[in-house]
């Protein structure tokens, strides 16, 4: 394992994901850990970037002992200052800001024991990409300059004695080519990790640890969406206890056209899963009557879902006898690592359904098998439970689904234009060949009305509005252009015009995220 400590930079969790590249098992836990409570020994560890300069009053701190602990480090930006900084090295802020490409020249060691280790196989000089407000000024004692750019005398450093590493610029964001290399060389060659981490074995050891958990007469109640985590957690859970887990559907009558159904289909006829649909759609409209505040659907929603789960949970575990230990939850590494940052949690932009509320109430006890992962390992994990690749790859949907896009008032006649219109959407999408390309795509319905011609007469209808981003974290998100996307767009949107009632415009939403988010709502 390498332990990458994160003093809150933007790009920590890439770092983590470099390392899961090269099958090596990674863990990113906060600046603040101790050393001497860690739950195991790290081959390595890494010091991430931070917002903060080491001189900052509350700057984040490492404990020292990460520099004792014989283990080799690398520290990154402010890793490399904070490192810097305790051993008696000079840190101080740049004229400006240093931001983007910088020449990397490497200096050599040829008679130094592992010194040029850090490099090794890079040509010099190579381009690297920096971003920092303060740089290393005076070295710390103890250390060699392995790397100088034009601006920063100590852009590389190595320790003569210890395996203690830094580097000014970052070798986790693609634009540092050599990054990669940089990254390798120091898991594998400095720190000697070992490759260990495939997905084909993380699926045996869940599973095997998911059996230990449980015991042999328990059983696992988890709500499933139609999504690739809330599937793959199911499937992983089916492949482990078979029916003693019990995945719950709740129709909450603002999903998707035909929804219900295809679930069926794909989990319970074909991957074996014990699926119960539960069809609430009638209580969640009725909840939705009168209501446009999107914070306030919002909370209806989650809180409905709530109930309605919880009620339909004690009619199943009252069917097994009581047994239902363990609530299954979807939970991916990014929402692990975000709620045990040392800033704590982010402002709330939009309330967010999930779960989680589940458990204040119900007793249960959490069982989180994708808690390790990133998405796109959850997609690999999926094509290994052999889930169809239309399911391993579709879009993210939100919990509140089609009524936070139908702005305004949720009825059922708006819920049914939305879900149309979006239904034509996507099926255009799909067949003109751009559904990977694009990471969301639908289509909100707006409170709007507008002036139309049809045939000879006037029509004044309502205005469909489509959204299509791309992105890799949907934290940010550039909205998706291009010359035959928009010939794509123009042909969806006179088919959406002719086939939805009390449809007469489509306009195309080319706001990039932020400052507008991907929901409209
Ligand atoms: P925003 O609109 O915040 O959306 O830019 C970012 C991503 O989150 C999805 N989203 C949700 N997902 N429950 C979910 O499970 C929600 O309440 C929710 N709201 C937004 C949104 O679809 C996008 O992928």
């Amino acid at each position: 394992t390498i332990l990458i400590l994160d003093f809150g930079s933007q790009t920590s969790h890439l770092i983590a994901r470099r390392i899961r590249e090269f099958g090596i098992y990674c863990e990113l836990l906060p600046c603040t850990q101790k050393m001497a409570d860690l739950h195991f020994k790290p081959k390595g560890i890494i010091l991430s970037g931070s917002p903060y300069s080491v001189y900052d009053k509350d700057a984040p701190r490492v404990d020292p002992a990460v520099f004792d602990s014989g283990v080799p480090v690398l520290g990154i930006c402010y890793g490399l200052q904070e490192m810097t900084n305790l051993m008696g090295g000079k840190v101080e802020a740049c004229d400006h800001r240093e931001y983007g490409y910088a020449q990397l020249q490497i200096q050599t060691f040829p008679d130094h024991p592992f010194a040029d280790k850090l490099f090794k196989g890079i040509e010099s000089p190579v381009e690297v990409w920096m971003s920092h407000g303060d740089q290393v000024t005076g070295i710390a004692d103890g250390f060699n300059v392995i790397g100088t750019t034009n601006t920063a005398p100590y852009a590389g450093v190595a320790h003569k004695d210890k395996k203690l590493f830094g580097i000014q610029f970052h070798p986790e964001l693609s634009h540092t080519v050599c990054g990669k290399a940089i990254l390798h060389n120091f898991v594998l060659d400095i720190c000697q990790a070992k490759a260990s981490w495939s997905m084909g074995e993380f699926v045996n050891k869940e599973i095997a640890r998911i059996r230990q958990i449980v015991g042999p007469a328990g059983h696992v109640i988890g709500a499933v969406s139609g999504g690739v985590d809330s599937t793959v957690a199911a499937k992983l859970m089916n492949e482990a206890i078979g029916d003693r887990f019990h995945a719950v559907l709740v129709d909450n009558g603002v999903m998707r056209l035909n929804e219900c159904e295809n679930v069926k289909k794909m989990l319970a006829d074909k991957m074996g899963i014990n699926l119960k649909i539960v069809n609430a759609a009638d209580l969640f409209l009725d909840r939705l009557k009168g209501v446009t505040d999107p914070e306030k659907k919002r909370k209806i929603i989650g809180n409905t879902f709530i109930e309605v789960f919880e009620a339909e949970a004690a009619i199943i575990d009252k069917e097994c006898g009581g047994e239902i230990e363990y609530l299954l939850q979807g939970t991916l590494y990014p929402d692990v690592i975000e709620s045990i940052s040392f800033k704590g949690p982010s402002a709330t932009i939009k309330t967010h359904h999930n779960v989680g509320g589940l458990l204040e109430d119900m007793k249960l006890k959490l069982i989180e098998p994708l808690r390790e992962l990133f998405k796109d390992e959850v997609r690999e994990l999926g094509k290994i439970l052999g889930l169809d690749d239309e399911l391993v790859w579709r879009h993210p949907f939100p919990g509140p689904g089609i009524a936070i896009r139908v702005l305004g008032e949720v009825t059922r006649e708006q819920v049914e234009i939305a879900r149309l219109a979006d239904h034509i959407y996507i099926e255009e999408i799909k067949k003109g060949g751009f559904y990977r390309q694009i990471s969301q795509a639908y289509a909100a319905l707006l409170p709007v009305k507008a002036v139309g011609v049809m045939g000879d007469k006037r029509t004044y209808e309502q205005v469909i509005a489509l959204r299509a981003v791309e992105t890799t974290d949907f934290m940010s998100a550039d909205v998706m252009i291009g010359a035959e996307w928009f010939l794509l767009l123009k042909r969806i949107s006179s088919r959406i015009i002719n086939e939805v009632k009390g449809v007469n415009r489509v306009v195309y939403d080319i706001s990039s995220k932020p400052p507008a988010t991907i929901e409209w709502e």
